[in-house]
């Protein structure tokens, strides 16, 4: 019997003891694996064809979970998931500085706003070689985000491209399209939402992705480049805004970067797991130490990594020291507009959208205006390589200061 299996039983065990007292902890609730809910004939006409295009067969049903026996239940167990380090290739340390093999296949180079976000026209991410994907990675760690439009992407090729900017990462809960060879891909739905946090309404729509953050900052190797396709773009609304790490760091003053720099703070994970000590105490979330200033492997330059959803205090100080600062930091990331893209998923008629990102430099937040929208749905599929253990070079330089850059 798994160990999932055993908390099942326990936990029914110990209801039918105590009749009258319902222990309030749903374990099977929490721990369903494989196709749990199937959503398959609700799925927007623009994913199915582009999944029939590209030989995703999704007939046994829609999302697909890990299988229930591989899904963590304790704390402990989901933190030995990827505990030690995991060796990976660097990309665009060594690419072209003028881009000459990927700006060959664009017709045009949009930066969207000074210090953030550029789109590449007329190309398409299913026809990039291993030489272009490199230059892409060059190009992300110094713009932080780069956007793709008018795209058939397929799923295969996103794993492929996930694979190659390093290691991709599995996880031990969320749904992935259907297909064990899709375990790397992540199903974002606004559909598959609505079943897992029934609670969204226009007054109270400040959960999961409706806070600033950079995604799975708790990893002992943290999110690096993240590749979010939305194959089913509304007309209007389900943006999605990013926001310059590099940029951020650059508004403190030298004084106050360095107090920061080499100091370290805690990062939460997303999901929750029980305690196996205390397993009727309720879920706790995994949390690790990482720099609150990183440099960059790539670019080398300096980077403010922390996140108002994930960072939940500074090593060493006193509470109330660290929730000021952490305030203090997470508004330099959300209220400088001048840091900031916003951008439309919006594209031609039955194609997709790509955003790029690097989550080591940058905080992003969906629009949850598509609560209502039965008829707008928003699909897409998402791509996490996990990067370098986060590090402090006392001998990086901040952006500004590398470009020669006022003050
Ligand atoms: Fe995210």
């Amino acid at each position: 019997m798994s160990k999932t299996e055993q908390a099942e039983q326990l936990v029914e065990e110990l209801n039918q003891k105590t009749q009258d007292l319902k222990i309030n902890v749903d374990v099977s609730n929490r721990v369903k694996g494989g196709i749990a809910i199937n959503l398959a004939d609700k799925l927007p006409q623009s994913t199915k064809d582009r999944f029939k295009r590209h030989g995703l067969d999704f007939s046994r049903g829609y999302p697909e979970k890990p299988p229930t026996s591989e899904i963590p239940l304790y704390i402990d167990d989901a933190q030995k998931i990827r505990d030690s380090t995991i060796p990976y290739t660097l990309r665009g340390k060594d690419a072209d500085p003028e881009f000459k093999a990927l700006f060959a296949k664009t017709t045009q180079v949009k930066h969207l706003t000074k210090y953030i976000g550029t789109e590449l026209v007329g190309v398409q991410l299913n026809d990039l070689n291993e030489k272009e994907l490199d230059e892409l990675a060059l190009l992300i760690a110094q713009r932080v985000v780069v956007f793709f439009k008018d795209q058939d992407l397929s799923p295969k090729k996103q794993v492929e491209i996930a694979e190659f900017f390093g290691i991709p990462e599995i996880h031990p809960i969320a749904a992935h399209p259907t297909g064990s060879e899709y375990r790397s891909l992540r199903v974002i739905w606004t559909e598959h939402f609505r079943n897992l946090a029934p609670r969204e309404t226009f007054k109270k729509n400040k959960v999961g992705t409706a806070v600033w953050h950079s995604d799975h900052p708790h990893e002992h190797q943290p999110a690096g480049i993240t590749h979010l396709h939305i194959d089913a773009t509304p007309k209007t609304g389900g943006d999605t805004l990013w926001s310059s790490g590099y940029a951020a760091y650059d508004k403190l003053s030298p004084a106050f970067q360095k107090f920061l720099d080499g100091k370290y703070a805690y990062q939460r994970s997303l999901n929750s797991y029980l305690d196996r000590e205390n397993p009727l105490g309720g879920a706790k979330p995994i949390e690790r130490k990482q720099p609150i200033v990183r440099t960059h492997p790539v670019t080398g330059w300096k980077s403010l990594y922390v996140n108002r959803d994930f960072t939940t205090r500074i090593d060493g100080l006193e509470p109330e020291e660290s929730k000021l600062i952490l305030e203090y930091l997470f508004d330099v990331y959300e209220k400088n507009l001048d840091i900031q893209v916003r951008f439309s998923w919006a594209s031609k008629e039955g194609l997709g959208t790509s955003a790029i990102w690097d989550n080591r430099i940058s905080q992003h937040v969906n629009v949850h205006d598509l609560i209502e929208d039965n008829d707008q749905q928003r699909h897409g599929t998402r791509s996490v390589s996990l990067a370098e253990v986060p590090y402090f070079d006392p001998n990086s330089k901040s952006q500004r200061e590398a470009l020669g850059l006022s003050n």
